[in-house]
């Protein structure tokens, strides 16, 4: 009787089954950074999140992810975690938390891995990180690549440009992605670079692709979460489709309820507590039970 009543625990995303991917159903990849966002994300049935240092972006308001740190990464991991059953976590290293030595990148990357739950661990750039990338993977710990636009050069870059155009640039993105691939790496994104060239790298290494405005035919996409469900005011990148509105749903969602708020149509008394309820408390659904500790609430809890 009791085995019916226990729902049977969701299989995790594994990294030897990321890889067999490669050339078989394309990998739906998005970015997370808090709780709610990755339980959403993970019923929907994406396949990895990514704790972006976008979140510099998205959620500080920065003008690019360089200020963000190791331990803002963690701390965003921690939450996300709390909301994935299915998905792969990846979390990414920030920007001077890997370029100093092969040293340095692997005590980075075991930080991550301790302090924010994920189960791998990105890096942006080639040929340059690669002896990072294999001492990080013989440490046990699972890579993912990142080449092409890597926004934590956006100065050297000047500004966040599309590259790999051009025979010179378009060898360069292939020879590290070689080089990622030949240092362990599991998959590696392809950022903003072009369709034929995306393809062409897709064909060259033996790990799954997952593009970010690199067209249709990497092994994966990947896009901020923000972007794909069009909460972005004003511009968002070119390669980011939106499948939702929810900026203007928000907006529309709070200025009703400061109108309702301003002519004390809100709380109406479905909203209020009756003054002689046995329940005391703000949880009058859940008086009965005794929620543990250490497990997360429902999204439903407050209904
Ligand atoms: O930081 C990030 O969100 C990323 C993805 C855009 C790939 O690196």
């Amino acid at each position: 009787m009791y085995a019916n009543a226990i729902a049977a625990p969701v299989r995790k995303v594994t990294v030897p089954e990321l890889r067999a991917r490669k050339g078989q159903t394309p990998i739906a990849m998005v970015t997370a950074y808090d709780y709610t966002m990755a339980r959403l994300v993970d019923e929907a049935g994406v396949d990895m999140v990514l704790v972006g240092d976008s979140l510099g972006m998205i959620v500080q308001g920065l003008a690019n992810t360089i200020p963000v740190t190791l331990e803002e990464i963690a701390y965003h991991g921690r939450a996300v975690a709390r909301g994935i059953t299915r998905a792969h976590l990846v979390g990414d290293m920030t920007f001077m938390s890997y370029q100093v030595s092969a040293l340095q990148a692997v005590e980075s990357a075991g930080k991550l891995m301790k302090e924010g739950a994920f189960e791998s661990v990105k890096l942006e750039g080639g040929v340059e990180i690669a002896e990072s990338v294999f001492r990080i993977v013989r440490a046990g710990i699972p890579v993912v690549g990142h080449v092409g636009l890597t926004p934590q050069s956006v100065h050297a870059f000047g500004g966040f440009k599309v590259q790999g155009r051009g025979d010179e640039a378009a060898e360069k993105v292939i020879t590290d992605a070689r080089a990622l691939e030949q240092a362990g790496a599991f998959c590696i994104v392809l950022e903003a670079i072009p369709p034929d060239l995306a393809a062409r790298v897709t064909e060259e290494v033996s790990v799954p692709t997952i593009g970010i405005g690199a067209g249709s035919a990497c092994d994966g996409q990947v896009l901020v979460c923000t972007d794909l469900l069009g909460m972005i005011r004003g511009h968002s990148p070119k390669f980011a489709k939106r499948y939702a509105q929810l900026g203007d749903a928000i907006v529309g969602a709070v200025r009703e309820y400061v109108g309702e708020v301003q002519t004390r149509a809100f709380p109406a008394a479905s909203h209020t507590y009756k003054p002689n309820a046995a329940s005391a408390t703000v949880h009058e659904k859940r008086t009965s039970e005794s929620w543990p500790l250490d497990e997360p609430l429902p999204l439903d809890h407050w209904h």
